[in-house]
């Protein structure tokens, strides 16, 4: 990245009051600018604390809209202005309507990843960090879950609550290729494999740890192997090689959210020069009220 870029970033993030905060999934040049790196946890939790006059979100769009939530103060604006999620769009609030007619009593817990629509008819909204933990906070013992499959079918598979799961996903976690694994599992026998649980059931077992993009970094720094074998979106093998550099990663196979690589530095110098004008993240009131009692309550649990 050219050096007048990244001073001129510098420059208006003083003179705007403005943070970048950036998931682990983002390209290694963003992640190398942002003030917070994390996890969709982690970033809604420093977005509620941080109340900065202007967040500029490295990231698809579900992600700044839960920070806007989390902020409504803060002006938010998302750096890529089209990165959105196929998981999101995989369950309407009409779907979930449908599945509260069949299931009256069970709470809805509804994966972050997900409409502002959608979470406005939530209990509480989860991430793969804190999931189990949400689904056994819920005060039923039925409970609804959306929109991803695979998380839901992981999450089932550690709970005694009945789960109610929709059949949506990842079109990045759900096209992977097990024989890539296999093959990277061959060639490093020694390596730990560990899977993020949007993955499907078969990479799961395979895996000695599921987890999130934060448990995973947890689980590296107190872990004795040398090579991991990373089952998730690949910028988190940057965000992984730049905190353990004398580890090695290896990707379990092609698992790339293209929307996740729409964000570049040019791109947030023009958020941190046209932000505060006309570029922030809107919620309308009709949803903010519910949605944000959702989120606030997923920040509160657990991860
Ligand atoms: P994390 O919960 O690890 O941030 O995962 C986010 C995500 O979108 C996975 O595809």
């Amino acid at each position: 990245m050219p050096n007048r870029i990244k001073e001129e970033i510098g420059r208006l993030k003083k003179e705007r009051g403005a943070i970048i905060l950036a998931h682990s999934y983002q390209p290694g040049a963003i992640q190398d600018i942002a003030d917070f790196v994390g996890d969709s946890l982690e970033l809604s939790r420093i977005a509620a604390r941080e109340s900065a006059e202007l967040v500029i979100f490295c990231g698809v769009k579900f992600m700044a809209e839960t920070a806007k939530l989390l902020s409504p103060e803060s002006t938010v604006v998302l750096a890529a202005p089209d990165a959105d999620c196929s998981l999101a769009a995989s369950m309407t609030s009409a779907d979930l309507r449908e599945m509260k007619k069949k299931h009256p009593g069970a709470e809805a817990v509804t994966y972050v990843n997900s409409t502002l629509e959608l979470k406005a008819e939530s209990w509480a909204c989860c991430t793969s960090a804190n999931s189990l933990e949400v689904v056994e906070a819920a005060p039923s013992e039925e409970v609804i879950f959306g929109p991803d499959r695979n998380l839901g079918t992981w999450v089932a598979s550690q709970t005694d609550k009945k789960l109610h799961i929709w059949p949506g996903g990842c079109h990045a976690h759900s096209g992977a290729d097990i024989r890539d694994l296999r093959e990277k599992m061959a060639d490093w026998s020694d390596a730990e494999v560990l899977v993020h649980p949007e993955s499907p059931s078969i990479f799961l077992r395979e895996a000695d740890a599921v987890l999130g993009t934060g448990g995973m970094i947890r689980h590296v720094e107190s872990s004795k192997a040398g090579r991991f074998i990373i089952g998730t979106e690949e910028g988190m093998i940057y965000r992984l090689e730049t905190l353990f550099p004398d580890r090695q990663f290896v990707a379990a196979g092609k698992i790339i959210c293209d929307d996740m690589g729409f964000s570049t530095p040019e791109l947030v110098l023009k958020a941190l020069e046209s932000g505060v004008v006309d570029r922030g993240i809107e919620i309308p009131s009709h949803l903010a009220e519910r949605a944000v009692e959702a989120v606030r309550r997923m920040t509160k649990i657990g991860g």
